[in-house]
């Protein structure tokens, strides 16, 4: 079975970041994955650099043994939170190379972390994941959901929804033996005589 985890960057006790990822995660479910909502608040994380905690195995753990990975981010001064930054520098190609990730932003005013998700993509680049075209951004969060956490928008439920499928079917799709056929043939094909 496909695994899709999500990480948010929020440790806040009431997180509208873990509220939109919950909604994603519905969406990846929805598309037959097994999902988890790792929650950083659960984890004694060092920061990077420092001597690592047993947490950090344990985290790394999580992430290893997804096939897709959601990161969601508060927008924090106009980009993704140093809380999740941290626990992606505490991992690495290990934990990411080769997995699908889908991007979810929240924000307390209009822009909804549309810029921290592009700086996000780029450090997912680094790490040589597939991030999804899909993104989903949450702006005025603290509107966005009732007193249960559901979101009181359809349409950006939907928009929720559609990253985490779309993060499990490629996720799946990446899995299966014919596109591992073709990256075996991609690895070995000989360079373009005309390039
Ligand atoms: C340190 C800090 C910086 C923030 N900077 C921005 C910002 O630049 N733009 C914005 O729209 N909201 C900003 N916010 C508001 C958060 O994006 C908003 O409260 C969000 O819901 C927090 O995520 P959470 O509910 O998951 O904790 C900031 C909040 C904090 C604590």
């Amino acid at each position: 079975m496909t695994r899709v985890v999500a990480l948010a960057g929020s440790l806040s006790d009431v997180s509208r970041t873990r509220m939109a990822l919950t909604v994603a995660l519905q969406g990846a479910a929805d598309h037959g994955a097994g999902t988890e909502l790792v929650d950083l608040r659960d984890f004694d994380l060092p920061l990077c650099g420092q001597p690592d905690t047993p947490d950090v195995e344990r985290l790394r753990a999580a992430v290893q043994d997804a096939d897709g990975v959601l990161l969601g981010t508060p927008e924090y001064h106009g980009g993704y939170s140093g809380v999740l930054k941290n626990a992606l520098d505490l991992m690495g190609f290990d934990e990411f190379q080769g997995k699908m990730v889908g991007l979810v932003g929240v924000s307390g005013g209009a822009l909804g972390g549309t810029g921290p998700l592009s700086g996000l993509r780029d450090v997912c680049r680094s790490l040589h994941a597939w991030v999804v075209p899909k993104q989903a951004t949450v702006p005025h969060a603290h509107r966005q959901f009732d007193e249960d956490g559901q979101p009181v928008d359809d349409g950006m439920a939907r928009r929720l929804r559609e990253v985490g499928a779309q993060v499990a079917r490629f996720s799946a799709l990446h899995q299966s033996p014919e596109a591992q056929s073709f990256l075996a043939a991609w690895e070995t094909a000989y360079e373009n005589p005309g390039a």
